[in-house]
């Protein structure tokens, strides 16, 4: 596709849809995972101002780490998958704002939150700087960004490509794409892209460190994700294990607007919501809330 200049549009960004998978389910209750799930929250405690106005986790899944946000007076909770909000709004109710988007499209306004977190997510991005310039976008100046990436300079990944059994070299910058929508990051690539963006590194966590099944059978998950808190604080700066975390600054940029919608596909804001949906002024668009659930998204087919 051509823009209005005649030059060839970049390609849109490739996104890992989730509808209808059953990932709470499979990948968590089903699974040996409560040592991850406790470091995670350790961690995202450790890294997150305890209180504020407006919260966002983007790629929030069902919810899974909702209980860390009590101090906020309006949590927001944004999926591309409609089904996993549906799936967390059944389960957490209505004391949430559920919002269906893309992450490369935030229905936000300009500098309407003072927190961002990010879990398990930038795995699935293929344009970390577009994700990034987003997330900057829409923090007030002094907001938080709580990130989680995936490292691929992980102790695992150093031995096995010193014995042979990994191709691609650990230490190289670019984003590996381990199997299809999966990469994983470099931290040094992260920490630039974050710079190039007006976002800077307060504090690292390496987390994680752990995930041995024998071990994790041995130790209680509890016990074992605070040693992995212990660790991963002084050695986050080495970033040695597969997750790393990251608090970040928005350095510069406004306080925090009081209109929180924008419109996704015209960028008009501030919007404001009315009756049962957001309204552009610009476009003319119309963003319905169904049962619930704010819907930014024009490829969705709801039932
Ligand atoms: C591995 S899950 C993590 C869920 C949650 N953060 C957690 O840790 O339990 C990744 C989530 O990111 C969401 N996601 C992937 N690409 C996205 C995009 N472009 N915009 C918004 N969400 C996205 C998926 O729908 C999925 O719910």
């Amino acid at each position: 596709m051509n823009d209005a200049a005649g030059a060839e549009a970049p390609p849109e960004p490739r996104i890992c849809d989730y509808e209808g998978s059953p990932y709470r389910t499979v990948f968590w209750e089903q699974a040996d995972r409560g040592y991850e799930d406790a470091a995670e929250r350790l961690a995202l405690r450790a890294m997150l101002p305890p209180t504020g106005e407006r919260l966002v986790e983007i790629g929030a899944g069902f919810g899974r780490l909702v209980d860390a946000y009590a101090g906020y007076r309006q949590v927001i909770l944004l999926d591309y998958a409609h089904s996993m909000l549906e799936d967390a709004r059944a389960r957490l109710g209505d004391a949430f704002t559920y919002v269906c988007a893309d992450l490369y499209r935030l229905p936000f306004a300009t500098h309407a939150l003072d927190t961002v977190v990010q879990v398990r997510v930038l795995h699935h991005v293929e344009d970390v700087p577009a994700a990034f310039g987003e997330v900057a976008r829409v923090l007030r100046g002094g907001g938080v960004y709580v990130l989680e990436f995936a490292n691929k300079r992980n102790l695992k990944s150093i031995a096995r490509y010193y014995a042979g059994g990994l191709a691609d070299s650990p230490f190289a910058r670019e984003p590996r794409e381990v199997v299809a929508l999966n990469w994983n990051f470099h931290p040094d690539y992260v920490e630039s892209a974050l710079r190039d963006a007006g976002l800077a590194v307060l504090r690292r966590r390496a987390v994680s460190h752990f995930r041995v099944g024998a071990l994790k059978r041995l130790v209680p998950a509890g016990a074992l994700a605070r040693v992995d808190g212990l660790i991963g604080d002084r050695l986050g700066g080495m970033a040695v294990a597969p997750s790393q975390f990251l608090q970040v600054l928005r350095t510069t940029g406004g306080p925090r607007s009081t209109g929180l919608w924008r419109c996704p596909r015209c960028g008009a804001e501030p919007l404001a919501a009315e009756g049962d949906g957001v309204p552009c002024t610009g476009c003319g668009a119309r963003w319905p809330i169904v049962n619930g659930i704010h819907v930014f998204r024009e490829n969705l087919d709801l039932p």
